[in-house]
């Protein structure tokens, strides 16, 4: 039973296969959390919620049956005597924002409800099973119901609330965030993924404070600068052992992650929609339903965690033909040519890429309107027939001819002043009015809220999708939100604006895939700066990062990877010295590194000497050959990455297989070291292909002797395969 109701204790028991989460419902009608852990049978837990100390001064609810300030509860309310951050603050009719949710009822059922117009994880009636608890703040007439949907096969719960205003008065929602979590004192660490352009998910583990540690965006998206996920891990919590609690949110604008740590050392975690800059006004009858927030906890350390985000977002979030399709081997051509080319110069970069193996071209920037540098065009999404020669059906033929897909480039939210379509509709971007408008790239960002901007925007790709024959497209977004108005809206609802964005990029997304359900989408955004679960709802594969250099990309692709699946991770192998970092890596390692992740090319192809292209041909039969392997393995961080190595192992769902690749990233002489495999059957007998024949255990625990001599930037591979 993966959800059970004890009438007598009033008590909820979630399990997953190796995890529980137990909630009651106290004489008050108040939730009260217990325990969120390893599994448990249904067993009286409701002493665990029992604080013992008060803080200072705590008052207790009117009618005595909780402190507020010191219960750990399932979703936190404002103003009524819980001092620590709250989940819910209403600010209903009469000004004030206090609010109290007791217990109603509850519905337990299999399967799980979709998010209304918001992307969500999803699961059959035998793969799921949801627990809805309906809650009532009697004075505001504030419904709220908490979701809480269990996998059955993975350690993840799945979360997000509605509001609904059951009075007769507007109500104005100033924060609702989509789960919280309390976890009891001890020695907690947090773990988040920062960065910036070019820096995508820089990995940073530190000590929690007493007091309230953030992580937020309010950039419109979910950003390069931090991303919405987080884990709680104890202080002896490592890759392979210990607890970890990871949470991410499945949504692409301004969240928070906010987590307070109190006088006593226990734990409160809040993740949603960020308050700042965030309202939404609720008349009788309506309702607000949050983005879903997914929780994972496991006791196999970080390594676990990420390996159940990896599954269940493979799985229960990707949709579509291409979630467990091969993707085709593309080669894109910006790093190639950027705005510098002609339909010959693709051409040729098609066909010979064709004759190594490459099986998709990608047009990039720069084939529309008046776009020949980044200062014009945006908007305007009609062929630039002076440099694609017969316009984009002919070219997208003869690619085909080659016997090769076509994918092309967009980024439909955004319209540089410079361009006929801003001449025409100067309204149609987010403005203040009479406020000069900021600027970034020379574009403006659309009013994505408006129906008639996204109507005109899936006009002109429905357009082209239906005259040229496209397998894919690569939906970039290259700037951030400021001055965030709407001519639309009325000012009291200018607030909403921010999510009402999200909500339109969403509607235009499922729009046209639903028009075009073959196609398949990479989401990108100057690089990785919108990497979250909710785009890849849409687009399972996002260009991770606009940095190609493969030093660089072994701290990107490993923070990536600790809640997103390798085939969601877009890597390509670029030319050297590297664009952005000017540095020069041999081939095989740029290959080896693009290898963990959905795998192309991004360069000129037909610049490439007879020797490198031999190369290339070589590494697309090592992609083919170790393809079910990374997209389908379980991934093993070996060596995160440091000043001097990284690496990492796949290993085959049943174990019959491995794939360890080492990269030096810097030599050191007396650097030797054994490097071990992880998560082989210690009992199985695995051979490399060298012949050297081994136990699981001896491989995973004597290691492979890395005394090989190796230069700064090398790599190797050891392939695994057992012995029967
Ligand atoms: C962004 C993307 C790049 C490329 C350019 C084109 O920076 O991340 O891959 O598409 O835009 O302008």
């Amino acid at each position: 039973m993966p959800i059970q109701y004890s009438e007598e204790l009033r008590l909820f028991r979630l399990a997953t296969p190796n995890t529980a989460y137990f909630f009651h419902v106290n004489e008050g009608g108040f939730l009260v959390h217990d325990y969120y852990g390893k599994t448990l049978p249904i067993c009286d837990l409701r002493y665990l919620s029992a604080r013992a100390h008060k803080a200072s001064f705590s008052p207790q609810s009117a009618d005595l049956t909780t402190t507020p300030e010191t219960a750990p509860v399932e979703y936190s309310c404002n103003g009524t005597g819980d001092y620590r951050i709250s989940a819910l603050q209403i600010r209903e009719v009469r000004g004030n924002a206090s609010t109290d949710i007791r217990y109603v009822s509850h519905k337990i059922y299999p399967g799980k409800p979709a998010l209304k117009g918001q992307p969500a994880t999803y699961g059959t009636e035998d793969e799921t099973t949801t627990l809805e608890v309906l809650t009532r703040d009697d004075v505001t007439g504030a419904e709220v119901t908490l979701y809480y949907t269990v996998f059955e096969q993975y350690d993840a719960i799945a979360r997000h609330a509605t509001v609904t205003n059951t009075s007769d008065y507007e109500m104005n929602l100033e924060r609702v965030y989509s789960l919280c979590c309390e976890l009891p004192f001890g020695d907690w660490e947090l773990c988040h993924l920062y960065g910036s352009w070019a820096k995508e998910r820089q990995f940073e583990r530190k000590e929690l404070p007493h007091g309230i540690t953030a992580v937020e965006s309010k950039r419109g998206s979910s950003s390069h600068h931090h991303n919405p996920f987080a884990a709680l891990v104890k202080k002896n919590t490592t890759e392979d052992a210990g607890d970890a609690y990871g949470f991410n949110l499945v949504y692409s604008g301004n969240f928070s992650i906010q987590v307070e740590q109190d006088y006593d050392g226990d734990l409160r975690l809040l993740m949603g929609i960020n308050p700042t800059d965030f309202g939404w006004k609720l008349e009788p009858g309506e309702s607000f339903e949050t983005p879903e927030a997914v929780s994972v906890y496991s006791a196999e350390g970080l390594g676990g965690m990420s390996r159940t985000f990896h599954k269940l977002y493979r799985n229960n979030l990707c949709r579509g033909p291409w979630k467990n399709a091969k993707r085709p081997l593309l080669i894109n051509n910006w790093e190639g040519t950027y705005f510098n080319f002609n339909e010959e110069k693709i051409y040729n970069i098609a066909k010979q890429a064709g004759e190594l193996g490459v099986e998709m071209l990608v047009l990039d920037d720069g084939w529309f309107g008046a776009r020949n540098h980044d200062k014009a065009g945006l908007g305007d999404w009609f062929v630039n027939e002076e440099k694609i020669k017969g316009g984009l059906p002919l070219l997208s033929q003869r690619i085909h001819d080659l016997g090769m897909k076509f994918g092309l480039w967009f980024e439909p939210e955004m319209i540089n002043p410079d361009s006929d379509l801003y001449r025409a509709h100067p309204d149609w971007c987010l403005q203040v009015e009479n406020r000069p408008l900021s600027i970034g790239r020379t574009q403006y960002v659309l009013d994505m809220s408006r129906k008639d901007v996204r109507d005109y925007l899936f006009d002109c790709m429905d357009k082209i999708l239906k005259t040229t024959q496209i397998e894919y497209i690569k939906w970039d977004f290259n700037r951030n939100l400021t001055e965030v108005a709407s001519f639309l809206l009325e000012p009291c609802r200018q607030k909403e604006i921010f999510h009402r964005y999200v909500l339109g990029l969403y509607e235009l997304l499922d729009r046209l895939l639903t028009a075009y359900p073959d196609l398949l989408l990479e989401g990108c955004s100057g690089g990785g700066g919108r990497f979250d679960p909710a785009m890849l709802y849409y687009s399972p594969q996002i260009w991770t990062s606009d940095d190609t250099d493969a030093m660089e990309r072994l701290t990107i692709q490993y923070g990536t990877s600790l809640c997103y699946p390798t085939s969601s991770i877009s890597s390509h192998v670029s030319v050297c010295p590297n664009h952005q970092t000017k540095r020069t890596t041999p081939l095989k390692t740029r290959g080896d590194v693009a290898l963990a992740g959905s795998f192309g090319y991004e360069l000129d192809v037909t610049k490439m000497s007879d020797e490198e292209k031999e190369e290339v041909k070589g590494q697309i039969a090592e992609y083919h050959k170790y393809y079910e392997l990374i997209h389908f393995g379980d991934l093993y961080r070996v060596i995160p990455p440091n000043e001097s190595e990284c690496a990492w192992v796949y290993v085959s769902e049943d174990k019959s297989e491995a794939l360890l690749t080492f990269v030096c990233v810097r030599f050191r002489v007396q650097s030797r070291r054994a490097v071990c495999f992880r998560g082989l059957d210690p009992e199985k007998i695995y051979a490399d292909e060298e012949g050297k024949v081994l136990p699981g255990s001896a491989w995973m625990n004597g290691g492979v002797n890395n005394v090989k001599s190796m230069q700064d930037g090398t790599s190797f591979k050891i392939h695994l395969t057992e012995v029967k």
